[in-house]
């Protein structure tokens, strides 16, 4: 069965190095713009995509984004916003007042983005394009507020390198299909799976020279798969100060 869009679907690869040449700006355009065609709450249309392309603010993005080096190769950084801002102003035209303060107010702009940026990364890549989510980017989300002068219930949700490959990456395989698609019921009995993929993803080498660091685990190199890399990665924690930001910008998450 033929079928090119699942075809490029399968091809997928995040990209972390990049050609310097630039990215035509209706080229920007019509990747933005087929991330407007994705389902949207309601038709609310909740998000906003700031495209940088000048040199100093992608390096100054990249430095807070982990000093992700390859931020300041891709031509153009897409910063995918929750924004409810817009509504604001819609409310305010016509003399109501938007109810912001419920976390669900905030899922509802997080699942408008993510789902847009899904799409914008397949346009992307239907051009030959390559990319790669930038997640590090809330790592200090106050500052990348202030550089990109968001406004008011405007919160940037992740970055999106984008730019010619320098070469092709390589496809990192996923799950088995049967651990992620329950049938009628959710089926916790999973073990077999996860071992199989576990092994499945150690015997790519792609942990080589690349495994977490987890006190007490220094030596432990051998039988390190996906299971040990992701359960050490996980057992990291997160950003600790995420929701006080999220208040700051007027999302108050009751
Ligand atoms: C929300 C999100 C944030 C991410 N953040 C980063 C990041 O900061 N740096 C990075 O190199 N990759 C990042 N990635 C890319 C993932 O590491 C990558 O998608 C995953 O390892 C699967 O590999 P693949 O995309 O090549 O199939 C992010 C992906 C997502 C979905």
């Amino acid at each position: 069965m033929e079928n090119p869009i699942l075809d490029l679907i399968h091809q997928h690869a995040s990209v972390r190095r990049y050609k310097p040449d630039l990215v035509p700006v209706a080229m920007i355009e019509a990747i933005v713009n087929a991330g407007q065609r994705a389902s949207t709450s309601s038709n609310l249309q909740i998000y906003s995509v700031i495209a940088v392309t000048d040199v100093e603010k992608r390096k100054s993005l990249a430095s807070l984004a982990d000093n992700q080096e390859f931020i300041t190769v891709a031509p153009v950084f897409l910063v995918w916003c929750a924004d409810l801002a817009r509504l604001d102003r819609v409310c305010q035209l016509q003399e109501t007042e938007q109810v912001v303060e419920y976390l669900d107010n905030f899922l509802l702009t997080a699942m408008d983005v993510c789902l847009a940026a899904q799409n914008a990364a397949l346009a992307a890549e239907s051009f030959g394009l390559g990319m790669c989510y930038i997640g590090a980017l809330r790592k200090e989300a106050r500052s990348v507020i202030k550089l990109l002068r968001l406004p008011r219930l405007v919160f940037p949700l992740f970055g999106m390198t984008i730019g010619w490959p320098e070469m092709k990456s390589w496809v990192k395989p996923r799950l088995p299909l049967k651990a992620v698609l329950h049938w009628e019921e959710y089926d916790s009995n999973q073990d077999a799976l996860l071992k199989e993929y576990d092994q499945t993803m150690a015997a790519t080498g792609m942990y080589k020279g690349r495994q977490s660091p987890y006190p007490g685990r220094e030596n432990e190199m051998e039988n390190y798969g996906w299971m040990e890399h992701t359960a050490r990665r996980v057992a990291q924690g997160g950003r600790k100060d995420l929701r006080e930001v999220l208040v700051e910008q007027g999302f108050l998450l009751k």
